[in-house]
C-alpha cells in the first residue's frame, strides 16, 4: 500500500499495475481522517470477467472511514462491476478484497454486509409485497460496533414521505419512493459505509433533488459513501475525493476540483 505515497495529483496512466489507483494513502486525496485513516473497504489489483469478457484490469480501489468517493465513468466502464465485486456479487479472477483490514475476497454477499457495507443496487431492492414499515423493520440491525443510531423513527424523520406512505406496499410506491425505500432499508442496518449505485436514474428532477438531499444528510452522518452517477455536479459537489473508471481502469483519482477544473479530463474521461 505504502507504494502510493506521493501519487501526484491529476490523470493517471491507464495502463500498468498500481499507476491506476484510488488509495487513501495517495497524496492526490486523502481522506478525510488523515492517512492513517481506517481504511473501511479496500480492492487490490481486482481483475473481473462476465464469462471471457474481460471487465476490471487490476483496480485499486480503497474508502476511508466517513469519506464521501464520487466513482464516475460513461456507460459500461466498468462501475457496477467493481462494486460487486467488492460485495461478493462477482467473483474477482485476481486481486484482493479487504473489509477492516480483514481479507474477504471470497466471503458472501451477506457476510460483507454484516460487516457494516450497505448497497443500494441499480433498479430497486424493496420487496413489493411487504409495506413501507415491514420493508423497514425487517432490515433493522445494529452496526458492527453495536450502534444503533438509525433506527425506525429516524428513517421516518429522514424520510417524511415514506411516513405518509408508512402502510402502502413497497409495489405502490412512486419509483422515487421505491428509491427512498431502498436507501431507508440501508440505514437500518447501521452500516459504516453506503454504497449507492445510480440511486437517482430515472427519477424526476424534483424527486432526485430530494434524493440528493437525502445523500448528503447520510454523508453529514459521518457514514461513508460511495457515489455513482451520473450527474457529475451533484457527485463531484458531495465527493472529497473522485475516481475515474476507462474500461475496467481506473484513469483518475484526486479531488473532485482536480477533475472539474480540467476541461480536456473531463471531456475525455466524461465526454461532457
Ligand atoms: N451480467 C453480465 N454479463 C455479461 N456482461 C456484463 C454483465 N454485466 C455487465 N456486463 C458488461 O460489463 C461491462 C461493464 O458493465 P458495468 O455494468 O460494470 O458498467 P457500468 O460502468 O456500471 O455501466 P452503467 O453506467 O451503464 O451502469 C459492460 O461492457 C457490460 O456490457
Ligand atoms: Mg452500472
Amino acid at each position: 500500500m505504502a507504494n502510493n505515497v506521493g501519487l501526484p495529483p491529476g490523470p493517471l496512466p491507464a495502463e500498468g499495475g498500481d499507476a491506476g489507483s484510488l488509495r487513501s494513502q495517495s497524496n492526490a486525496a486523502q481522506p478525510r481522517g488523515g492517512p492513517s485513516a481506517e481504511l473501511l473497504l479496500e480492492a487490490t489489483g481486482l481483475h473481473s470477467y462476465y464469462g471471457v469478457s474481460h471487465i476490471l484490469h487490476g483496480v485499486d480501489f480503497g474508502v476511508a472511514r466517513g469519506e464521501c468517493i464520487g466513482l464516475m465513468g460513461r456507460n459500461g466502464m466498468g462501475k457496477t462491476t467493481l462494486i460487486k465485486s467488492m460485495l461478493g456479487l462477482v467473483r474477482p479472477k485476481q486481486g484482493s478484497v479487504r473489509v477492516r483490514g480483514r481479507d474477504m475476497t471470497q466471503a458472501a454477499p451477506h457476510a460483507i454486509a454484516r460487516a457494516g457495507i450497505a448497497y443500494v443496487p441499480e433498479g430497486r431492492g424493496i420487496f413489493p409485497n411487504l409495506t413501507v414499515r415491514e420493508n423497514l423493520v425487517m432490515a433493522a440491525r445494529a452496526g458492527v460496533d453495536g450502534r444503533k443510531e438509525w433506527d425506525f423513527e429516524r428513517v421516518m424523520a429522514t424520510f417524511p414521505r415514506l411516513g405518509e406512505r408508512i402502510d402502502n406496499g413497497g409495489a405502490q410506491l412512486s419509483g422515487g419512493e421505491q428509491q427512498m425505500l431502498t436507501i431507508g432499508r440501508a440505514l437500518m442496518t447501521n452500516p459504516d459505509l453506503l454504497i449507492l449505485d445510480e440511486a437517482t436514474e430515472g427519477l424526476a428532477p424534483l424527486i432526485a433533488k430530494e434524493i440528493w438531499n437525502i445523500i448528503r444528510t447520510i454523508r453529514a452522518s459521518g457514514i461513508a459513501t460511495v457515489i455513482v452517477d451520473k450527474n457529475y455536479g451533484a457527485v463531484m459537489n458531495l465527493a472529497d475525493r473522485s475516481a475515474v473508471i476507462v474500461k475496467g481502469r481506473v484513469v483518475f483519482a484526486g479531488t473532485p476540483s482536480e477533475l472539474t477544473d480540467n476541461e480536456e479530463l473531463m471531456h475525455r474521461f466524461l465526454g461532457v
